[in-house]
């Protein structure tokens, strides 16, 4: 099997017993022996990631006083031990930082934590002071990825976040967007700015990210995030009583979760997808996308023909 330039390492496929008892209701779910979970290659640095990440917006923005006795707690249970790194937050989720921050402390098996959060405010000091408090709600001392959150007043936070990647306080810097906008502003950042990531939309019905922004990141060596994988949540309204056709198996997808999210995954440029939800079943659907084999382009292109009909 072949999936571009990114490691495959062989890993049990489902090591949680909590996971592993959702089976029997997840629909079509394969319970694989041995998988190979799908980790790809973060280019500024050759550092090796899961492909399959988590956002937090909506779903975590809950009481953050009784996230860790909540039903969360499985959720984010099942994201580590199903070989899941990467969170994705923000100051704008309300308490999702917060909340996101509670669950990791409670869980278990959490030694490929990856934190991605925000800053969205205007300002130096306001910057600041916002990081140091999403640091404070996630529960550490570095943060692994921190992204201007739409492009909001890059011209100050850049300054501060290489200072910061400097100090050692956080490893990577990164930008977002999400459903089309700013795309013109992010391509031209993209080619000036030092940045290591960036996050957009990019699905199986939203596909302008393929016409500029993920060549750029390739040609450029910027690791890419990928947000709103099921437009945030209408793809599933679009198959609603629709059988996954046979030759999905194929690429070891059974469901049409795995569907969206393996068309996304097998794009050459894409490094890690944060599918948000609040339900045990659908973090277990959404972690098992991220094993085994990966549709072709030919097989993609068939993807989308398909999808198209319906
Ligand atoms: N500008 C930005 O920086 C920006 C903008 C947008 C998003 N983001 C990030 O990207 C993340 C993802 O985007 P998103 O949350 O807007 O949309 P999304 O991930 O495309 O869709 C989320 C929705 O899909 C449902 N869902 C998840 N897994 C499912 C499954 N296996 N089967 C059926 N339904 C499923 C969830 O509901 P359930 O809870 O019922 O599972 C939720 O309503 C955000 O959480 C955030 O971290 C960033």
């Amino acid at each position: 099997m072949k999936l571009f330039n990114d490691e495959i390492s062989r890993r049990q496929f489902l090591k949680s017993s909590a996971a592993a008892s959702l089976v029997s209701f997840v629909p079509g779910f394969v319970l694989a022996a041995e998988s190979a979970v799908i980790k790809k290659t973060i280019p500024s640095t050759g550092e090796h990631l899961s492909v399959m990440g988590l956002g937090t917006s909506r779903t975590f923005n809950v009481d953050s006083d009784n996230a860790a006795n909540s039903p969360l707690i499985a959720v984010m249970q099942a994201f580590f031990d199903n070989d899941g790194q990467l969170i994705d937050s923000s100051p704008m989720y309300g308490s999702a930082e917060a909340v996101t921050g509670a669950l990791v402390k409670q869980a278990e098996n959490k030694q490929g934590l990856f934190t991605a959060t925000k800053v969205w405010t205007d300002g130096k000091r306001q910057g600041i002071e916002q990081m140091e408090r999403s640091m404070r709600r996630l529960g550490v001392d570095r943060i692994d990825l921190m992204q201007i959150h739409n492009l909001r007043d890059w011209r100050t936070h850049i300054d501060t976040l290489i200072d910061w990647k400097a100090q050692g306080r956080i490893r990577y810097i990164g930008i977002t967007t999400s459903h089309g906008r700013y795309h013109a502003e992010l391509e031209k950042l993209m080619q000036q700015l030092p940045l290591d990531f960036v996050q957009f939309s990019y699905n199986i019905v939203d596909r302008t990210a393929e016409q500029r922004l993920l060549p750029i990141a390739r040609e450029k060596g910027i690791a890419t995030l990928i947000n709103r994988p099921y437009q945030r949540g209408s793809l599933f309204y679009k198959v609603r009583g629709q059988s996954l056709p046979d030759w999905a198996a194929e690429f070891d997808c059974a469901s049409w979760g795995q569907f969206f999210l393996k068309f996304v995954a097998a794009h050459p440029a894409v490094t890690c997808i944060i599918p948000a939800t609040s339900k045990l079943k659908h973090m277990v659907d959404n972690m098992a996308a991220g094993y085994g084999r990966l549709p072709d382009e030919q097989t993609r292109r068939r993807m989308i023909k398909l999808i198209e009909t319906m």
